[in-house]
């Protein structure tokens, strides 16, 4: 069990599922504090009292990134449940709208509400660069923090309907680049991750009936892999993680496939 984690206060969107879950699972049998933010209370829930029944602490916060009321209570709450936050994770995404009738899950960009499009940014971008603004400023005068955007290839590839989440994910790895530059020297490291492709709601939600689990990672293979490359201290602040560059490890993965759902 690692131990420099112990009591650091973390905090991560979208805990409640998929990769933020995985994330949390480890983070919290390493000894860390875990504060979970997702908006449905049950399946948040469920992912803090199987992290307490394993001897790990966690805490649900059950509020929408895009709310900007909501921010600086989910800021406020966190450091008052878990102190002050060490590691900072934007999990929580959207895809916009899929559709569940057999046709393609995601919209051409010239069949996308303007609405729906904002909406996408309001999640995927403008909420989580609130939440940053919250958390980093208090970061910055502890002279230490860590900021991790998990972001997607499709920030950098054209594929055909994933224009809007391939806009907004491109968008925010631009603001983290240009945070990481602006904070040089401060302590502050800030990372942006593409975690590859899992086996998780949201994969499912934009595949459809291509969704194929045995041919995806699992989330908890791919967290076990991203926190070891945020212990890497060559990994520097403004660094983009490609997940699929990092060997597997095969404790983890042996044993993950059964025991997490997303
Ligand atoms: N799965 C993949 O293949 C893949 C590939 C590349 C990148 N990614 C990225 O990896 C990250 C994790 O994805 P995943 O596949 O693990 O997702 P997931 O399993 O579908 O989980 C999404 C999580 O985000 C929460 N969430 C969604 N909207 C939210 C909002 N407005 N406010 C607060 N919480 C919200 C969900 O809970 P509620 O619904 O209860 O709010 C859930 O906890 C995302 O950033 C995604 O874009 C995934």
């Amino acid at each position: 069990m690692k131990t420099h984690r112990r009591g650091q206060g973390v905090l991560i969107t979208g805990g409640s599922s998929g990769l933020g879950r995985g994330l949390a699972e480890q983070l919290a049998a390493e000894g860390a504090r875990v504060a979970l933010v997702a908006r449905r209370a049950g399946p948040l829930a469920e992912v803090v009292e199987a992290i307490r029944a394993r001897g790990g602490e966690a805490h649900a916060i059950v509020a929408d990134v895009a709310a900007k009321e909501a921010t600086y209570a989910i800021a406020g709450t966190a450091a008052s449940l878990v102190g002050p936050i060490d590691l900072l994770i934007h999990a929580a995404s959207t895809l916009g709208p899929v559709r569940r009738d057999g046709l393609p899950p995601m919209p051409l960009l010239l069949d996308l509400a303007c609405e729906d499009l904002a909406q996408v940014l309001e999640v995927n971008v403008v909420g989580p660069f609130r939440l940053t603004k919250a958390i980093a400023g208090a970061m910055v005068l502890r002279g230490a923090g860590t900021i991790v955007g998990i972001s997607s290839d499709a920030a950098q590839e054209a594929y055909p309907r994933w224009g809007a989440y391939g806009a907004s994910k491109a968008g925010f790895d631009q603001l983290l680049r240009v945070l990481a530059a602006e904070l040089h020297d401060t302590g502050v490291r800030v990372v942006t991750v593409d975690p590859g492709e899992m086996d998780t709601p949201m994969h499912a939600d934009a595949f459809g009936g291509d969704h194929d689990p045995a041919k995806l990672a699992h989330p908890r293979e791919v967290a076990a892999k991203l926190l070891r490359a945020l212990d890497d201290a060559s990994v520097a602040s403004g660094a983009r993680i490609a997940v699929s560059s990092i060997p597997s490890i095969p404790s983890i993965s042996s044993n993950s496939r059964d025991e997490v759902s997303s």
